[in-house]
């Protein structure tokens, strides 16, 4: 599936990425800078945080409490973040648009 991805230094890049892992294993795994994923994918360290863009946010939205907490100690939090490592990638992400957040 393809990923539509805006970097911290606003270039843009389309990333091709396998179903079955999740969005911040396909981020980390193109080197997108800024995609740390310290805590290697167990949603306790929000360095891999994203801004999807609405139309996404609204087929993805912010469920897990977890994340929620975690993403309310971001400084760069917006309405549609979200945590990279919390997204399994499935068919019908194609086109998934999103922008790396800026570093807390
Ligand atoms: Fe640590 Fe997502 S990789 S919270």
């Amino acid at each position: 599936i393809k990923l539509h991805v805006t970097n911290r230094d606003g270039s843009q890049v389309t990333l091709s990425a396998q179903e079955g892992a999740s969005l911040m294993d396909a981020l980390r795994d193109a080197a997108v800078e800024g995609i740390d994923a310290i805590c290697g994918g167990v949603c306790s360290c929000a360095t891999c945080h994203v801004h999807l863009s609405p139309e996404w946010f609204a087929k993805l939205p912010l469920t897990d409490e977890n994340e929620q907490e975690l993403l309310a100690d971001s400084e760069h939090r917006t309405p549609t973040s979200r945590l990279s490592c919390q997204i399994p990638l499935t068919p019908d992400l194609d086109g998934l648009t999103l922008t790396v957040a800026e570093e807390d």
